[in-house]
């Protein structure tokens, strides 16, 4: 116990802790996406759409052993849980950093190994916090109401409502590209805080985290995108 606490107090045991909650809060984001793409899969033999049925499974997981909605309630308080510890370790780094160069550089010492993605890893973090919150007010809670209107359940009526709007397609574009710059830089910095690295596979590792990246965006970006250009069929009403 003593020793779990002196780890977790620790530089490293901080960095463990954002790399582990960091593949939690990934894992979350490569199910997301794919559960998206249903989106695109039409509808069941009642007409209705594969991605709402899809969302009404999410709420009733589980039933009935457990109550409606349990394993959603049980998964979101997690994914929180794990949001905040990510967020509160970044800070902690940051502070940590901080003391252990309490004189400030009087001029910038030469960038060694660093990527564009890398230096703006706590802004892209912040908006990515930020996008969040708006888009649980948009498509979760429908609290957003000089936007289109949301109606519980009906997530493709919804979606094609939304991204009928162009500046609401933009909006979620620019945030799926900000999320795979952020998870670039996390994946390749998560390979290293585990100790995956190696400078035999490194170029490898880096490659691995730019195509996960990518076909990531591309996930997230492929709906927005085809409600937009007016690929996707009217919602049946
Ligand atoms: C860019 C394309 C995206 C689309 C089209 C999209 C779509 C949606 C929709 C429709 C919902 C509500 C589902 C329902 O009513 O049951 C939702 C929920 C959610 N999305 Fe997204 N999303 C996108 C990107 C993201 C990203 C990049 C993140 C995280 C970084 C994210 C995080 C969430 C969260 C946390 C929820 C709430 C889940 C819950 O507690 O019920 N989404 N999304």
């Amino acid at each position: 116990m003593v020793r779990a606490t002196r780890f977790l107090s620790s530089t490293l045991g901080t960095k463990t802790v954002v790399a582990v909650t960091g593949i939690m809060l990934f894992g979350f984001v490569i199910l997301h996406m794919l559960g998206n793409l249903k989106t695109f899969t039409g509808t069941d033999a009642h007409g209705v759409p594969h991605i709402d049925v899809y969302a009404r499974f999410l709420r009733t997981m589980g039933e009935p052993m457990v109550p409606d909605e349990f394993v959603l309630w049980a998964t979101r308080v997690t994914l929180l849980a794990a949001l905040l510890l990510h967020v509160g370790m970044v800070i902690r780094l940051q502070v940590l950093n901080r003391a252990a160069r309490p004189i400030r550089y009087s001029h910038r010492p030469e960038r060694v190994v660093s990527t564009v993605a890398a230096r703006t890893m706590l802004a892209s973090g912040v908006l990515i916090l930020v996008f969040v919150v708006i888009h649980i007010l948009h498509f979760t809670t429908g609290s957003l109401s000089m936007l289109p209107e949301v109606v519980p359940e009906e997530v493709y009526a919804n979606l094609s409502r939304a991204f009928g709007v162009w500046y609401v397609a933009v909006f979620y574009v620019i945030a799926a590209g900000l999320l795979g710059f952020h998870l670039y830089h996390g994946a390749w910095s998560m390979f290293q805080t585990l100790g995956l690295d190696n400078p035999d596979r490194n170029q490898a590792l880096r490659w691995g985290a730019a195509l996960a990246s990518v076909i990531l965006v591309l996930g997230f970006c492929s709906v927005p995108l085809l409600f937009i250009i007016g690929a996707m069929p009217e919602p049946v009403p």
